[in-house]
């Protein structure tokens, strides 16, 4: 049937493109969220009281200041403390977390009665959580971590707290609010957007092979020199795209012009145009509160692209081009930017396809793949992830045929390529390794097992899918991971910490054993895709 043409809207309204109705245009002061459609305060012109959180104008600030001081030094204090870091500072829609409710089934394990001895509060439900306080960590140069040749972040001044300290702070896990199914990635970017413009066979050019690991570091060299022109305090001004949607820019070299999917508590992800450059390169920027999670983020970031990605020793890391850090007024949770590779979608959107979730082989390739996604973080990066849902392991689509190399406790293994490469993300719960205990150094495996699970037990969508014999097979695996936890390994060393010798019982009992035909092998096959062997340790 034809559809009706819509009316025109007066002169006072434009129309909303998703109701489709015409809605009164904003007033001058306010700009359009492109999320919502609602007219907001401008960002531009106004700050963040600290107390309520709401968007105020500087000069109002400047008097709450005086009258309220000693709420404001409370929050302060607080906000200090290492051992308390007040939630309400991280969102405006916090809720204490004794009363947050998962929106997660706990998978029907047998292990459903073990409890932690520990604080750790999970937006996702898991037989098994662990406390790990998030400590302050020093606002040091963002860049700092660089300086060491070897594999390794530069140590934090800060001491840590011990994992079963009764002071440890609660921590939140954080829950992917969004529907994933609204979100833009980079597939929409080449449809939607000038893209359409080029000729046909320059979208192959982009599109083919464009997520191999070689192409992804020509693309950095290329994009790199651009970029570098961001100064380490820029600040975001907020930019008005296409007559209403607004966004942000920093001086025109990088455009942040639609947020990808809802707004999440921690940070806004925005697709970022680069004007100015000969094709189209879309990456992402992720807009953060300059805080010491935050800024930590970044380094560890920093760390594996120049030490582990340039260098093609894994490809299950997202690449940071830049980052700034601004030191002028404007609200706290825009002063610190990161401008990182663009990927295709994360996991949870992954697996609520059903051709993903129908595919026996392709599932045991993701779950393997994000299993080695947390060996190698933990294990070269050595550090432990702490918040592995499904929202922060990304993947990027990919077409290579053959089979990855990798190394690890001196032997090779070669995993068979497969339609998706998984990409570990997210640091900001991330906590250095040494002296952590195998409870938590098994719970970054653990807990993103459910994200291959159907909707009786594990986070999945389908009642039906994954098959029921795959799905049984997954929760026995979920099982086995569960009782590494309690495992006694050989007492950690030097050479063998227990996140080695725990990823070597992975691969004996969980790897080789569940492996489908072929897929996970130790025999090397003639078709291995990458020249250096990927290193897990
Ligand atoms: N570079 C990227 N490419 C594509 N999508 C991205 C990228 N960065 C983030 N996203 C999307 O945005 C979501 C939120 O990003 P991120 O995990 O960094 O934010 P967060 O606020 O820390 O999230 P949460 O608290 O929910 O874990 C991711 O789950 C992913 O869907
Ligand atoms: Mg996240």
């Amino acid at each position: 049937m034809p559809t009706k043409p819509l009316k025109s809207c007066s002169n006072m309204k434009e129309r909303n493109p998703i109701t489709k109705r015409c809605v009164r245009k904003c007033k001058s002061n306010r700009v359009r969220d492109i999320n919502t459609f609602k007219c907001i305060k401008d960002p531009l012109n106004h700050v963040v009281n600290p107390i309520t959180e709401r968007y105020v104008k500087s000069t109002y600030l400047k008097n709450i200041e005086k009258k309220q001081q000693r709420i404001l030094q409370t929050i302060r204090k607080t906000h200090k403390s290492p051992l308390h870091k007040s939630p309400s500072l991280k969102g405006s829609s916090y809720k204490s977390p004794s009363l947050k409710v998962s929106s997660y089934k706990s998978p029907s394990l047998k292990v459903s009665s073990y409890k932690s001895p520990s604080l750790k509060v999970s937006s996702y439900k898991s037989p098994i959580s662990n406390s790990s306080s998030r400590l302050a960590y020093p606002a040091t140069s963002i860049r700092q971590s660089l300086s060491s040749p070897k594999l390794s972040l530069s140590k934090s001044s800060d001491k840590k707290g011990s994992i079963n300290s009764p002071n440890s702070a609660k921590k939140l896990s954080r829950t992917p609010s969004y529907k994933s199914s609204s979100r833009v990635f980079s597939n929409d970017v080449l449809k939607n957007m000038k893209v359409k413009k080029i000729q046909s066979f320059l979208r192959d050019k982009l599109n083919i092979n464009k997520n191999t690991l070689i192409n992804r570091i020509n693309r950095y060299n290329l994009l790199k020199p651009k970029l570098s022109l961001l100064k380490d305090d820029d600040c975001l001004e907020v930019k008005i795209f296409n007559g209403n949607m607004s966004g942000y820019t920093i001086r025109n070299i990088i455009n942040l012009e639609k947020l990808i999917g809802s707004k999440s508590r921690y940070g806004a992800i925005y697709l970022t145009s680069i004007p100015n450059l000969l094709g189209i390169y879309p990456i992402a920027t992720k807009v953060m509160k300059f805080d010491s999670d935050n800024v930590r983020e970044v380094d560890i970031m920093t760390f594996i692209t120049n030490k582990i990605i340039l260098k093609r020793l894994s490809r299950h890391f997202l690449m940071i081009y830049n980052t700034s850090n601004c030191t002028k007024k404007i609200p706290l949770k825009i002063r610190l930017i990161s401008v990182n590779e663009l990927a295709d979608g994360d996991l949870k959107m992954l697996v609520t396809k059903r051709d993903v979730l129908e595919d026996d082989e392709l599932m045991f390739n993701l779950l393997f793949q994000t299993y080695i996604s947390v060996a190698t973080f933990q294990n070269l990066v050595k550090f432990v992830h702490n918040d592995t849902h499904f929202g922060n392991f990304l993947y990027q689509k990919n077409n290579e045929i053959g089979y990855y190399h990798y190394t690890f406790n001196g032997n090779d293994y070669y995993l068979k390529s497969c339609k998706y490469n998984i990409i570990i993300f997210d640091y900001g719960f991330a906590e250095r390794i040494e002296e952590q205990n195998i409870a938590t150094i098994n719970d970054d495996y653990f807990k993103i097992t459910y994200a291959f699970m159907n909707k009786k037990t594990g986070w999945g969508n389908y009642k039906d899918l994954p098959k029921d014999n795959t799905n049984k097979t997954i929760l026995d695996i979920s099982t086995k991971i569960f009782e590494m936890s309690k495992k006694t390994y050989q007492p950690p060393s030097r050479r063998s910490p227990l996140q080695r010798t725990l990823f070597i019982d992975i691969i004996e009992n969980i790897f080789l054993k569940y492996t489908p035909k072929d897929m996970f092998i130790t025999e090397r096959p003639a078709n291995i895709l990458n020249e250096i062997p990927f290193r897990i340790e």
